[in-house]
């Protein structure tokens, strides 16, 4: 068999994880977006290209070219309070990069990263069986795309993911995920404000990418959605309570909050998932999801490490 290749559309926080995940297992890892990422894909063993995902000839362009066999779409936008404000953009530009990658890649497994938000929070848990009914426009823009990619792509995957963190030091620019603004601000010493009516089972970007890079893999057929949150359910105060323990910093300096007092106003109250078939596909059975301590654990010494930044919470 052929060394794999591999496009990842979008190298932000994810499709970055991603490619680092995938470069060792060999073949061609190419990650592509509008703007030259930093730290540069070389610098890793990827490459990275040029691309206005929504652009349908220059996607047809790339594609000639590279003749990838898995795709990634991982593209954003992907900040929810951006597409509250801009929703037929965001509808727009995610539902154009679905529609291109399924006319044109055919042949490829294509795996689209999708979102806890087509769920509208009411339900505690949302395992793949609950119906979806969005409440957001960043919600509606991801269940377009992957309705759009499902219809034509008969061999995708849609994996909605929950609340993914990380490290991001002080270059990673403005929006930074909600462990990152947490985990700098407690080292400043600041008081960070955090919901206690936001629940999230948040999952550990290397778990993210396993899992996503399992599914890369595996040439069995796989049903066409999957969903991946962390172990833990945990209000967004009580996370951030977990990170100032690993970090050593004091409790008192989260201050708990309601939801609608803050930027997670139009977020689901319960962006929660769970999975009935994850633990029983073959790719992915042997893979354990990190709990937000155990993560917690993982990334404080990065942070620990690094330099601090006033960035600008994104998820
Ligand atoms: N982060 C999470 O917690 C989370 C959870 C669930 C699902 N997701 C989904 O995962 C995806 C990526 O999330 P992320 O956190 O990695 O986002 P991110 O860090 O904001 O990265 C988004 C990437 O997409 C690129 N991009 C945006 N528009 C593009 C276009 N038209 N053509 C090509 N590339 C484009 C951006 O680069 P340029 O601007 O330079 O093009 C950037 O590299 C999103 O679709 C999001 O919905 C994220």
């Amino acid at each position: 068999m052929s060394a794999p290749r591999t496009l990842v559309v979008g190298s932000g926080l994810i499709g970055a994880a991603l490619a680092r995940r995938l470069v060792p297992g060999g073949g061609a890892v190419t990650l592509a977006s509008r703007h030259r990422p930093a730290p540069a894909p070389q610098s890793y063993g990827a490459r990275w290209e040029a691309l206005d995902a929504t652009d349908a000839g220059a996607c047809a362009r790339l594609l000639a070219r590279l003749r990838p066999d898995r795709v990634v779409l991982v593209h954003g936008p992907s900040d929810a309070t951006w597409c509250e404000e801009h929703p037929s953009q965001a509808r727009a530009a995610h539902v154009a990069v679905a529609e291109n990658f399924t006319a044109l890649a055919r042949d490829a497994r294509i795996v689209l990263i999708s979102s806890d938000n087509v769920f509208d929070g009411a339900s505690a848990h949302n395992a793949e069986s609950v119906p979806v009914r969005p409440a957001n426009a960043y919600g509606r823009a991801k269940l377009a795309a992957e309705q759009a990619l499902l219809a034509g792509a008969p061999g995708a995957v849609a994996l909605r993911v929950s609340l993914v963190y990380g490290h991001e030091g002080a270059d990673a620019g403005k929006w930074l995920n909600f462990f990152a603004v947490c985990a700098h601000r407690l080292l400043r010493g600041e008081h960070v404000e955090a919901p206690d009516d936001h629940w999230t089972t948040p999952v550990v970007l290397p778990d993210v990418a396993e899992v996503t890079a399992a599914l890369l893999h595996t040439p069995d057929p796989l049903p066409p959605v999957l969903h991946l949150g962390g172990p833990d359910r945990v209000t967004r105060a009580e996370w951030a309570t977990v990170i100032a323990g690993a970090l050593g910093a004091p409790a008192g300096l989260v201050v708990p909050v309601p939801r609608a007092r803050t930027r997670y106003a139009s977020r689901p109250a319960n962006a929660c998932l769970t999975s009935e078939v994850l633990s029983t596909l073959p790719a992915t059975e042997k893979i354990t999801v990190r709990g937000v301590a155990e993560g917690a654990r993982l990334l404080a010494p990065a942070f620990t490490g690094s330099g601090t930044t006033r960035g600008t919470v994104r998820s």
